[in-house]
């Protein structure tokens, strides 16, 4: 009925919403227990627990005392932080080093203040409130300066001040627009940056939650359908401490496989053996690269998990082990659904272990998805997800070490789009229906495939794809958009989504590259996959009945302009590689909107069409149809034009030229990348690496190369190469010093060629204090660099 114009009927307007809320009223006492400072109200109980000194969880419960449980997204456990409380008249205040607290007696409101008095979150009149129907909502003062990121995966642009978004995870086929409201993922975190600080909100609660930046002019709210109001404040006060301190709580990305970095190639569906075997070879004889080939749902016998159809796939086992040994891995679609079928081993082996979920009655649910009439393991089971896992060994057996979960919202094909509300989740006997737990369905499965195949690998990393999941999902999987289309705004649209979704912990984030459904362009696929080129996860995807899209589909010049970028990727692979280190440390994304490396700069607030990967690379694709040139904002600073070295002053927006094969990318003075070779694909270990010094007027930098052995858990037992590379440049020297922190493992490459930028012949170069010979350095006086090779 929705789409339709009843939806604009004047007679919904007498169906008013009960806007009643219940106010937790004056606080009638407060007492310190523990970790806790616990508040009683007229109306509502409220305890305070500090994570860290600058992360603090206030939980509300109208109806009785807190349950201080938390989702399975929390992976923290509270530190010991000191906390001086204060009881005055009219309020009391607690203070750690970097949070204080002011609670207001009459009536009971809570403001949060960083350590210099700044304001981080404040209630207004209104503040943790109910109504009767149990939806728990919080009010907040929006400030005129308030921008809002994060929320996960969501439609539109990059700044969410003035959206209201719900998260319930959907499959939406439909074309994703700025009014898409929910999509696969639920992530209800955000941070708000106000006057160059930032500091974030996580509120902990699976039930259906909205956040309103829309309907308040002063105010802004989160709400949900149920349950507490569990929330976290964290105080930032640069934006990458928010996603620090946010990652902190939810958990951060195990460092993927290298191969998972690589090109990817999926089609819904290549559908035989033979097919899978031909676009291998044809990736091998035009020599593009390629890291994965995906099997859709053809592969299976009549849509059932953990089978191979044998008419279509006589040897998957062969296949997979010959494609491997050309370097290619097989990426198989696993969905949660199971078909009805008592001759199917995982459906009986789940009817008669109790594993599907069901009614509180008994009675299973049953939802139709692709094999038909089919059953859900009920993944907040401990002992199913065990199961589950274990199950891979099919997979695993056949050499397979990646998993692509989709459907797991989960869809299902009725009125609704998933599974009745009213199913009872087993949840480890504390049980729960599906209307609180449909958030995180997805996030269970992802911990399920992950750590099953983990546990098969042998000590190899395992790679997991995933469509739905809540905070967290980042621990588990890659998170790929969904299904898009082949249109121009759907390229857009990505860069903000995959942007948000990096500041919500899931730095392994991207879109079907070429547009899922529709029917892509030569020119829309070769833009495409520019920018496909820098997203953390690049794979190319497309629907059945559409048109084709591989690198080779529309003719030779769109093909070569495709291998080059492609080709491009691999080149990146170490530096991207060393951001992929650094937000499985910190959570801080490889893919960043500009704003993270320069808050205090409002040109880049809202700044949806180019990002940065890493804190000094800018990527500013081309977005629009027979469109040769754009405008790039440049942040402060020098900026080298990443393909002839043109240098641009910062601080102001440019026109550059780009035509059909050139994807704008502009490297920040000072830089410093490392580079890689390239190959056929990541199985082939560099034997040459480069590093390339942007010079800084008058100044210094410093990078940190890392590199391990990029399919092991080795490198968490410190089996890594860490080197520290520093410069300082003046007039007429550049001074380099390597610091070794780290060389347990050993690279294929022994000498490193260091390209410095911008130099003249006269330039001398210090290497660990030794002034390098004229015959060492070679001059390229076209584009002005010196190059030198060294051991490292
Ligand atoms: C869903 C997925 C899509 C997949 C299709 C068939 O639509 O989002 O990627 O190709 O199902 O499995």
């Amino acid at each position: 009925m929705q789409d339709t114009s009843f939806a604009i009927h004047p007679g919904k307007k007498n169906q008013l919403k009960d806007t009643t809320y219940h106010d937790i009223g004056n606080l009638k006492h407060v007492k310190k227990s523990g970790k806790d400072v616990q508040f009683t109200g007229e109306q509502g109980y409220v305890k305070i627990r500090f994570y860290r000194s600058d992360s603090v969880r206030v939980v509300m419960n109208p109806f009785e005392e807190p349950s201080m449980k938390s989702s399975f997204a929390l992976v923290k456990e509270p530190e010991d932080v000191k906390i001086v409380v204060n009881e005055e008249t009219d309020s009391i205040t607690i203070d750690s080093s970097h949070i204080k607290l002011v609670v207001k007696r009459k009536p009971f409101r809570i403001s949060a203040y960083d350590a210099n008095a700044r304001p981080l979150v404040l209630e207004t009149e209104m503040g943790m409130v109910y109504k009767e129907n149990k939806e728990v909502i919080c009010f907040k003062k929006m400030s005129e300066n308030d921008h809002f990121y994060g929320f996960g995966e969501k439609a539109g642009f990059l700044d969410k001040r003035g959206e209201k978004y719900t998260m319930w995870n959907s499959d939406v086929y439909a074309p994703h627009n700025p009014e898409t409201n929910a999509l696969y993922e639920s992530i209800p975190y955000f941070m708000t940056l106000r006057d160059g600080k930032a500091h974030g909100i996580y509120f902990d609660n699976t039930f259906k939650t909205v956040f309103d930046m829309k309907t308040g002019k002063n105010t802004y709210s989160f709400s949900a359908d149920g349950g507490q109001i569990d929330y976290y404040i964290l105080a930032g006060p640069t934006p990458k401490d928010v996603v620090e301190q946010y990652t902190d709580l939810t958990g951060r990305m195990p460092l993927p496989p290298k191969w998972s970095l690589g090109y990817h190639q999926s089609r819904y569906s290549y559908e035989t053996e033979k097919e899978v075997r031909e676009l291998a070879n044809t990736f091998l004889e035009k020599g593009i690269p390629l890291d994965a080939i995906y099997l859709d749902i053809h592969y299976m016998d009549g849509y059932r998990v953990f089978t191979f159809d044998h008419g279509r796939f006589p040897t998957p086992g062969k296949m997979i082990q010959d494609l491997k040994v050309k370097g290619i891995r097989t990426v198989p679609i696993v969905d949660p659904g199971v078909k009805e079928d008592p001759e199917y081993a995982i459906y009986s082996d789940g009817i008669l272990g109790d594993l599907f979920c069901k009614y509180l009655e008994g009675n299973i649910f049953f939802g139709d998805v692709w094999p038909g009439n089919s059953a859900f393991p009920d993944f907040t089971n401990s002992k199913v997800r065990k199961w589950w896992g274990r199950k891979h060994k099919f997979y695993t057996d056949l050499g397979i070490e990646g998993i692509w979960n989709d459907m797991n919202e989960p869809a299902v094909f009725n009125e609704t789009k998933t599974m009745d509300v009213k199913v009872m989740h087993d949840n480890d006997g504390d049980l729960k229906t599906h209307r609180e737990m449909h958030n995180v369905y997805g996030l269970y499965m992802g911990e399920s495939t992950y750590n099953g195949m983990k546990s098969l690998l042998d000590g190899k990393r395992p790679f997991l794809l995933t469509r739905a999941g809540f905070s967290g999902v980042q621990r588990y999987g890659a998170v790929w958009t969904g299904d898009n289309r082949s249109f121009w705004e759907h390229l857009s649209m990505a860069l903000p989504m995959c942007m948000n979704l990096g500041l919500s912990g899931v730095a392994f984030t991207g879109p079907d590259v070429g547009g899922f459904a529709h029917g892509t362009s030569a020119e829309l696929l070769a833009r495409w996959t520019q920018f496909g080129t820098f997203t953390p996860y690049f794979r190319n995807h497309s629907a059945l009945e559409f048109a084709r899209q591989e690198p080779w589909s529309f003719g030779e010049k769109y093909e070569s302009i495709i291998k080059k970028y492609i080709e491009l990727r691999y080149k990146w692979l170490p530096h991207l590689y060393t951001l992929f280190k650094e937000a499985s440390e910190t959570g801080v994304p490889v893919m960043r909107p500009l704003l993270m490396e320069s808050p205090y700069d409002s040109n880049t607030y809202k700044l949806s069409d180019q990002f940065l990967i890493g804190e000094n690379v800018i990527i500013a694709p081309i977005l629009k149809p027979d469109t040769r040139h754009r405008v790039v904002y440049l942040p402060e600073g020098d900026w080298y034009d990443y393909w002839n070295d043109h240098k641009y002053r910062g601080g102001n927006h440019v026109l550059v030229e780009a035509d059909l094969d050139t994807l704008p990318i502009f490297i920040k003075a000072g830089a410093v990348l490392s580079e890689g070779e390239v190959k056929q694909s990541t199985a082939v270990a560099d034997e040459k690496m480069t590093i390339h010094v942007y010079p800084v007027e008058e100044g210094q930098s410093a990078y940190t190369f890392y590199d391990d052995d990029g399919e092991t858990f080795a490198y968490q037992d410190g089996i890594t190469v860490e080197k520290r590379i520093s410069c300082y440049f003046d007039e007429n020297t550049v001074k380099i010093t390597i610091d070794e922190q780290n060389s347990r493992f050993e690279p294929k490459w022994e000498k490193v060629t260091f390209v410095l930028h911008d130099q003249t012949k006269e330039t001398a170069v210090i290497v660990d204090d030794r002034q390098l010979d004229e015959n060492e350095l070679t001059f390229n006086c076209s584009i002005k660099t010196l190059t030198f090779n060294i051991s490292m």
